[in-house]
């Protein structure tokens, strides 16, 4: 994935941001090493960190992730849950899955984080709220599908992050026409007029919008 942050700039934050656990290090590891071609899915030191922050700054108890990969971002973020907490992340991937497994059965969090397989839009309409943090981070064509899917099952104080919103800068090429691209593009301009709702689009990593309900 081509780096939308200034290299030098990424490793300097990333080396000013508190250490990853040594879970996540080797949850980040196998995935290079068995899915070379995807490891760039990953969220990674920084965001993870980010991700982490924004479950306990927000107390949050109960968290939903669409799109779990290998459970970098589910592990990262279920570890800043209250030992009562849980978060439940959707994947399709069996492949992924198994890898992801393995590595939250042998963290200390195994007993906060629910898999649950299928196609995510099948699997939230099964989910009942409320949410106190949903993280987005799944097939981006569907990106406004889950959008409109999770907003009425957020907490009152919840929060929506959603991954990718700066689509490695090609969000700026009006000449776009691939799918996931009119995706993105459409769905920031129609967060950034939903009145229902205050977002900031963050420059981290790939592109992260918080999104809290007014
Ligand atoms: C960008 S990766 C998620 C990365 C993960 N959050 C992390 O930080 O490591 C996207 C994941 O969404 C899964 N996915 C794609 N389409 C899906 C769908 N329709 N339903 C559920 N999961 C899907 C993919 O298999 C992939 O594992």
């Amino acid at each position: 994935m081509p780096q939308i942050v200034d290299p030098d700039i990424e490793r300097y934050a990333a080396e000013h941001t508190s250490p990853e656990p040594p879970e996540l290090e080797a949850v980040a590891a196998e995935t290079q090493e068995q899915f070379a071609g995807r490891a760039g899915m990953l969220t990674g030191h920084l965001e993870g960190a980010f991700l982490r922050a924004v479950v306990a700054m927000t107390g949050a108890r109960r968290v939903l992730e669409i799109g779990m990969f290998t459970g970098y971002s589910a592990m990262a973020m279920a570890s800043a849950l209250p030992d009562d907490g849980r978060l439940v992340t959707l994947e399709v991937s069996e492949e992924h899955a198994a890898l992801a497994r393995r590595h939250i059965e042998a963290s200390p969090w195994a007993d906060r984080i629910e898999v649950l397989m299928g196609p995510a839009i099948e699997s939230l309409a099964r989910l009942d709220g409320p949410f106190d943090v949903v993280f987005i981070d799944a097939d981006k064509t569907n990106y406004r599908n889950y959008y409109d899917a999770v907003l009425p099952k957020l907490s009152k104080r919840g929060v929506i992050l959603i991954d990718n919103v700066l689509w490695s800068g090609r969000v700026l090429d009006a000449s776009a026409t691939d799918d996931d691209t009119r995706a993105i593009v459409e769905l920031n301009d129609v967060i950034v007029a939903d009145d229902r709702v205050e977002v900031v689009l963050l420059p981290i990593r790939d592109g992260v919008s918080l999104i809290r309900r007014r």
